[in-house]
């Protein structure tokens, strides 16, 4: 099981969860720091947010009312957008692209 990270200097970090339970433990205990994840994964900031491969977009769970409306606020939005806290971790996930989204 891996995740391939890229940061926002382009950096690309090949990632195994070992343990992590969503995009944005698997990011930080890879010792990214890139994203601020300010309210600690409530969902109630922007600042995990990540671009996720399309190609792995339908595995995802379906994207909630809340982190659509904190999306919405992001001029950096586009059809991979997700809130990194917000997405678990599964093996249909292998080998997926994630990209650090550029800060607002
Ligand atoms: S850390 Fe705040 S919404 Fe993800």
């Amino acid at each position: 099981m891996e995740i391939i990270v890229t940061t926002r200097t382009g950096e690309r970090v090949t990632i195994a969860p070992n343990g992590a339970t969503t995009f944005l433990e698997v990011i930080r205990e890879a010792g990214i720091d890139e994203l601020l994840a300010l309210c600690g994964g409530c969902c109630s900031c922007a600042t995990s947010h990540v671009h996720v491969e399309e190609a792995f977009l339908d595995r995802l769970p379906p994207i909630g009312s809340d982190e659509d409306d904190l999306l919405d606020s992001s001029e950096q939005r586009c059809a991979g957008s997700r809130l990194s806290c917000q997405v678990p971790i599964s093996d249909t996930l292998d080998g997926v692209s994630v990209t650090i989204a550029p800060e607002d």
